[in-house]
């Protein structure tokens, strides 16, 4: 079984989308594959509602669940605890989609090749936070995601596919952010059926 986990932070969008996705395309009967497990670091996101509403396991690892380890300490433990959870559904991919935690090098090694990411730019222009202000700043032209594998570096792993988005006059960082979201949606599900269609080859 290709177990597929999914780690979020907010409204979870991208993961609804994948998930869908995944049923439209009977991933379980082609692949063998499915979303096994979503993981949140707030137990108030949207996105885990909505994944407990549809019956998909999941599962909350709070960052905030430390308080009396220092800095450090808690990130470890919070890590730890992380990846326990993770490695219970021995995943063949780790999918971050709007999991807002940076994480430690050991945690990213860990799931070298098998953990991906989408980030809302054309990498590796705008890696890090407001992407869509600063691409509007810049006056570029074209905007959009991108969606790579993890490593150690923020945003810096290779990049498996891009969708491109282009930058109107009229744009506000709001209006380019919600059609660059629309282009995420279509781009993280594609890319990980290519990557499943090539696993089974
Ligand atoms: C997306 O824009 C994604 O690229 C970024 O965070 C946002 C998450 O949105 N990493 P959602 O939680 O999938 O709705």
């Amino acid at each position: 079984m290709n177990n597929i986990v999914i780690l979020i932070s907010g409204s979870g969008s991208n993961m609804r989308a994948i998930v869908e996705h995944s049923w439209r395309e009977r991933w379980l009967e082609r692949f063998e594959a499915q979303v096994s497990l979503v993981i949140s670091n707030d137990a108030a996101s949207r996105g885990l509602a909505w994944a407990n509403g549809v019956g998909i396991p999941t599962q909350v690892v709070s960052h905030k669940d430390y308080p009396s380890l220092s800095k450090d300490q808690a990130r470890q433990a919070f890590e730890l605890d992380l990846c326990a959870a993770i490695d219970a559904h021995n995943p063949s991919l780790v999918v971050l989609a709007g999991f807002m935690r940076i994480l430690n090098p050991t945690t990213v090694e860990h799931y070298s090749h098998r953990m991906l990411n989408i980030h809302p730019s054309l990498l590796p222009a705008f890696t890090g936070l407001h992407t869509h202000e600063r691409a509007l700043q810049a006056g570029c032209k074209f905007h959009g995601a991108t969606v790579h594998w993890v490593t150690p570096e923020l945003d810096a792993g290779n990049i498996v596919d891009q969708a491109v988005v282009p930058v109107l006059n009229t744009d506000t960082a709001q209006s380019l952010a919600q059609r660059v979201l629309t282009q995420e949606h279509l781009l993280y599900p594609r890319v990980i059926e290519n990557w499943l269609q090539s696993r089974a080859r």
